[in-house]
């Protein structure tokens, strides 16, 4: 081993990240969304506040207050405002925080809002400052307001919009502002799923996708996924077209073994980059306690990436430790990674 360092190809980087990635949009996979809070697997908690809210809006005849869904990629944050939209009868027009880039990208969508409709914006906290400023009376007030010329001669024009939903989601709330966030009236934050819920998962897609899965394979499928539907379900994918190669297309706990060794993807789930990460950590920093940005570069990965993506699912097993000076690999992760502490 050099460094502790192994080489990835892009392709073993790729399936087990929770990130969204073109093949997410395969029809195979699209198929998989649950439609309605029935079919939705785990997050009782936040299933339940969300039901009480839409049958206490249709009782009131008045619309949903905004809702702002916080949490790692891949756990069903889209998904929600897809189920929410289809349960009002509403519609769905969905944009980005990057993408809007002006207030008239902003202002041009929420002028064309029907009473009622959803309106998502993912990734909420990279929209930039001034497009924001634009949300603020749009929330509150269903209002957005034009300045025209400058100086003594400005103007301000208010024009009203209709009453829409906003459903906002971000993977990082620390980074929304105090008046955005304020301005949700309901927050819920999604955690990792349970074995049990991921197993429940497994065998719907699988049977979505018309693939045979035994109770072991669907266990060990489940266990590897890192917690979250959208890996779940790729690798389930990924077994299937290996058993169809290599065996009769039946998916066994052995098969998952062997299919998901070739991806690089571990006992209990991680992956090449969530092992680069910690072998950087203990190589490089002695086990830490260092900094996010260090590591970033020791690892020529984008901060963003590691915080989101790889961070969530470590701290959340207690393969890491976040303290004030720094992350740190705990004994735990020296034992998984076989590596003496
Ligand atoms: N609770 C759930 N039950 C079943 N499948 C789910 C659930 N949540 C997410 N999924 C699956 O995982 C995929 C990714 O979910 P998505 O809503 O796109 O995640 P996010 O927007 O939080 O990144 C969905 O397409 C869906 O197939
Ligand atoms: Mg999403």
């Amino acid at each position: 081993m050099n460094n502790g360092i192994i080489s990835f190809s892009s392709d073993q980087e790729n399936i087990s990240s929770a990130e969204l990635l073109p093949q997410d949009k395969d029809s195979d996979i699209l198929s998989l969304r649950p439609k309605s809070f029935k079919e939705y697997v785990g997050q009782k908690d936040t299933v339940e506040t969300l039901n009480i809210a839409i049958q206490a809006a249709k009782m009131r005849k008045e619309p949903l207050e905004h809702i702002l869904l916080h949490g790692p990629p891949g756990l069903g944050k889209t998904t929600i405002s897809h189920i929410i939209a289809n349960e009002i009868n509403k519609g769905l027009t969905i944009t980005s925080g990057p993408a809007l880039e002006k207030g008239g990208d902003l202002i041009g969508m929420l002028t064309s809002l029907g009473t009622g409709d959803i309106f998502f914006i993912d990734e909420i906290h990279r929209i930039p400052k001034l497009v924001e400023e634009f949300l603020y009376p749009a929330m509150e007030d269903y209002a957005v307001d034009f300045v025209f010329d400058k100086g003594i001669n400005a103007r301000s024009y208010r024009y009203k919009l209709k009453q829409f939903v906003l459903i906002g989601a971000t993977t990082r709330v620390g980074l929304l502002s105090s008046p955005l966030r304020d301005r949700f009236g309901i927050f819920r934050t999604l955690d990792f799923y349970s074995v049990k819920d991921l197993i429940t998962i497994v065998k719907r897609s699988a049977l979505i996708l018309k693939v045979e899965i035994d109770d072991k394979g669907a266990n060990e499928l489940a266990k590897r996924s890192r917690g979250t539907p959208r890996i779940a379900n790729r690798l389930l994918k990924r077994v299937r077209d290996y058993s169809q190669v290599k065996f009769d297309g039946k998916i066994t706990k052995i098969i998952v073994d062997a299919a998901l060794a070739l991806e690089g993807i571990d006992s209990v789930g991680l992956t090449v980059l969530d092992r680069n990460y910690l072998n950087t950590i203990i190589d490089f920093y002695k086990g830490g306690p260092v900094g996010i940005e260090a590591i970033a570069a020791t690892l020529q990965e984008e901060t963003d990436t590691l915080v989101d993506v790889v961070e969530p699912y470590l701290l959340k097993i207690g393969m890491i430790i976040r303290t004030s000076s720094g992350r740190k690999v705990p004994v735990k992760a020296y034992d998984h990674l076989k590596i003496e502490f």
